[in-house]
């Protein structure tokens, strides 16, 4: 390789992203933020030494093995890396960087955003408002649930699990968990762990999903576990839309069985299930859970924190492959 190494970047990325891409790298940006299908990647990869794709871009294993053989490394813009096929990239000794840490204060944020949206009905309310319908208050008037002081389940208990814990705190919650091992005692703040979810989910007025979408977590809010959730539960999720059988969620939320959902992602976004928009209690945000400009900034430095010390001969800090 000679000169600055070749960096494919599938989206657009933030200004002050892309101004450290074009000073430190020979960049191909997408100006118009086009999404790329395979074989348009494949064929701008040619000659890339790197590939910074987002998770709207799937590397999944019959691509990575077409990839040309100057990709050394995919540095992703995003935490979650269930798009890539980190099997497949170590078979081609292909080097594979996420972002994480940075986004956990905006996930948790709208985590808090999707708890309260769902107990107290604020989309059913806003629409309310914004169409006019609204002609009355009363003592009864769209009652909602309170978030204060109930019970909060936290399914994964890494960074964004955490500081969800903390915001939640805030509100008088008390905490429960279940994660792969037990925090200790200065990180888990006196929360509650549970070594099954089977455990976990009775004590959840609330249940909030922070957990990766791996082979083990998919689908793991089934029928079944939703079951053991206290009659009335409110179920979020800003982890990936894989981690629930969505036709369970909607079942459950059509029979009462859970009180309401709120909802960052889902399976194939952005075209999801139409259901989602029919029922009403529903809170739903389109996949937002790091958009803010704080946070892409983060991500976007992240990841090229992560290349430069690959094309320094160094082993960059978030390898996952
Ligand atoms: C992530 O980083 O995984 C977010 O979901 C955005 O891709």
């Amino acid at each position: 390789m000679s000169g600055k190494p070749v960096v494919l970047v599938t989206r657009k990325l933030p200004p002050n992203v892309e101004a450290r891409l074009q000073r430190d790298y020979r960049p191909l940006l997408n100006r118009e933020d086009r999404l790329y299908d395979s074989a348009e990647l494949l064929r701008l990869a040619d000659g890339a030494d790197a590939i910074l794709p987002c998770h709207t871009e799937s590397l999944r294993a019959e691509v990575i093995e077409r990839l040309p053989a100057s990709v050394r490394i995919i540095a992703t813009f995003s935490v979650g890396h269930d798009h890539i096929d980190l099997a497949a990239a170590k078979a081609r000794g292909i080097v594979v960087t996420n972002t994480p840490d940075v986004l956990a204060d905006a996930t948790a944020e709208i985590t808090m955003l999707l708890l309260l949206g769902a107990a107290r009905r604020a989309s059913e309310g806003e629409r309310l408002v914004r169409s006019g319908g609204w002609n009355t208050w009363s003592p009864s008037f769209m009652l909602g649930v309170q978030v204060t002081g109930k019970r909060l389940g936290i399914v994964g208990m890494g960074r964004v699990g955490q500081v969800t814990a903390r915001r939640a705190r805030g509100f008088d919650m008390e905490i429960h968990y279940h994660n792969r091992s037990e925090l200790p005692a200065d990180k888990a703040h006196g929360a509650t762990y549970h070594a099954s979810l089977e455990s976990l989910l009775p004590q959840c007025d609330f249940l909030a999903l922070h957990c990766p979408s791996t082979p083990e977590t998919v689908g793991l809010l089934n029928a079944e576990r939703i079951a053991l959730l206290p009659d009335g539960a409110i179920v979020v999720n800003a982890a990936r839309g894989s981690v629930v059988d969505e036709a369970a969620l909607l079942a459950a939320l059509a029979a009462g069985k859970l009180y309401a959902a709120g909802l960052d992602v889902f399976n194939n976004e952005p075209d999801i299930d139409p259901e989602f928009a029919r029922r009403d209690n529903l809170f739903l945000l389109p996949h937002l859970g790091s958009a803010t400009r704080e946070t892409r900034d983060a991500m976007g430095f992240r990841a090229l924190d992560n290349l430069d010390a690959f094309f320094a001969g160094r082993t960059p800090g978030d390898r996952l492959a």
